[in-house]
């Protein structure tokens, strides 16, 4: 095109290509002309040069930023039966989030001869890479061979994988219901996975599998990462009982969390153990956002699954804006309708929306209240930190018009 409209070049050797070139940029609207103007013109050229050279080399296109706006990564940090698979939900269903659940569920399952400790490394680094959105990581923790998106753990109850691009059945805006996903979107090549992360401006992971932030904590400063973390607790005692009722399933992550002490406890010790260790952790996790820095602190939220039932739309309000998410009027519609509503079924893994408030104190119905005893002694120092009532007696336990939540001041 440009020799075309272009007349013929007045300089010689290799200046001429490089005048065409200019001459496209410069429309070639005057380019016959004396030898001062030509020269005025070269000037002007190279200062388009050298401001477009300054574009493409300034500090903020420096490696190791992120191009365009930046992208939010939030981690929903808490433990079994806890409220976070409804968590999940909740940032899954929006249309901006890119959602796993437990992505180190595929390190677990993996080494699972190692215990906790020995594997939290691993996981921190699949998180991180995930986040990144860098889907080679799982090389590590599937088979060799072509892949579908269908391998990732529980990849249905990522709205992103069941809308484009990763699936072309539903609509990025539309609230997708897990068991028709399952059906329509098993297919996908893994490489959606990936191409789908990427074109979301938050990343959000759910993970139960940390027992610590000082595993954490270079995420937290790390300059391409913009990490928040939502820690979400729930009461020991309700914790449980939830657990009482999917022991089967927990049995290999169980396993993992006491490590070699497997062995030497009881059976019917092992729970206590199991919850002995999940509350010294939460508040481990607790104790040390409070001493983090005031630029890192703001990025460290906690919230009680109870209060979240208690109001679902006040919480999922303040968890979005401290997300940096706008709360849609789908959306708001939605968690209305999914707390309120009805039974979708008991499976370990699937959001429950049974009238939520009923199962946060289904505990005090069903437990035997010298389950419950020991349970608060195990779990005493957490209980207190975060604003858990013990009941004094068996009478207290039934009576569900006695408050249990005490007013956590969050500092
Ligand atoms: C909420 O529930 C109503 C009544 O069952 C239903 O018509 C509506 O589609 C639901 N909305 C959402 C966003 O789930
Ligand atoms: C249950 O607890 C409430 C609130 O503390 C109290 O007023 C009421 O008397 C209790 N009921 C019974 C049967 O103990």
């Amino acid at each position: 095109m440009g020799s075309a409209i272009c007349p013929t070049p007045v300089l010689e050797g290799g200046v001429i290509s490089w005048l065409q070139e200019g001459c496209l940029l410069a429309s070639c609207t005057m380019f016959w002309v004396k030898k001062t103007r030509l020269l005025v013109l070269l000037a002007l050229q190279s200062l388009v040069f050298l401001l477009l050279f300054q574009q493409l080399y300034s500090p903020s296109h420096s490696p190791g930023l992120t191009e365009k706006s930046s992208p939010v990564h939030v981690l929903i940090l808490s433990s079994w039966r806890s409220g976070s698979s409804f968590v999940g939900q909740l940032f899954s269903q929006h249309p901006d989030v890119f959602y796993l659940m437990e992505p180190a569920w595929h390190v677990w399952t993996t080494l699972s001869s190692a215990n906790a400790g020995q594997l939290q490394m691993a996981v921190r680094d699949l998180v991180r890479s995930v986040f990144l959105c860098d889907m080679t990581v799982f090389d590590a923790y599937m088979a060799q061979g072509p892949r579908k998106q269908s391998r990732i753990f529980q990849w249905e109850t990522s709205r992103a994988l069941c809308s484009p691009p990763a699936c072309q059945f539903f609509n990025r805006e539309s609230i997708i219901p897990q068991t028709d996903c399952k059906i329509l979107c098993g297919k996908q090549p893994f490489t959606v996975v990936e191409e789908a992360c990427k074109s979301y401006s938050h990343v959000v992971l759910k993970e139960v599998r940390f027992f610590n932030l000082k595993t954490l904590h270079p995420l937290l400063t790390d300059p391409s990462l913009n990490l928040h973390i939502i820690h979400l607790v729930r009461d020991p005692r309700a914790v449980f009982r939830s657990r009482q009722h999917t022991e089967q399933e927990l049995m290999r992550d169980s396993h993992i969390v006491l490590g070699n002490q497997w062995d030497r406890i009881t059976r019917e010790d092992q729970p206590y153990h199991l919850m002995k260790t999940i509350c010294q952790s939460q508040e481990e996790i607790y104790k040390a956002a409070q001493v983090l820095p005031d630029s890192l602190r703001e990025r460290y939220r906690l919230i009680r699954y109870e209060d979240l039932v208690k109001d679902p739309l006040t919480q999922t309000s303040n968890l979005y804006e401290f997300a940096g998410l706008p709360f849609l009027p789908q959306l708001q519609t939605w968690v209305h309708n999914i707390t309120q509503g009805k039974g979708m079924g008991g499976h370990a893994f699937y959001t429950n929306s049974r009238n939520a408030q009923d199962v946060a104190q289904a505990w005090r119905r069903s437990l035997p209240h010298d389950k419950v005893i020991r349970i608060q002694k195990v779990c005493k120092d957490t209980m207190k930190l975060l604003g858990y009532l013990p009941v004094l007696s068996e009478k207290e336990q039934r009576n569900l018009s006695l408050d249990l939540l005490s007013t956590l001041e969050i500092p």
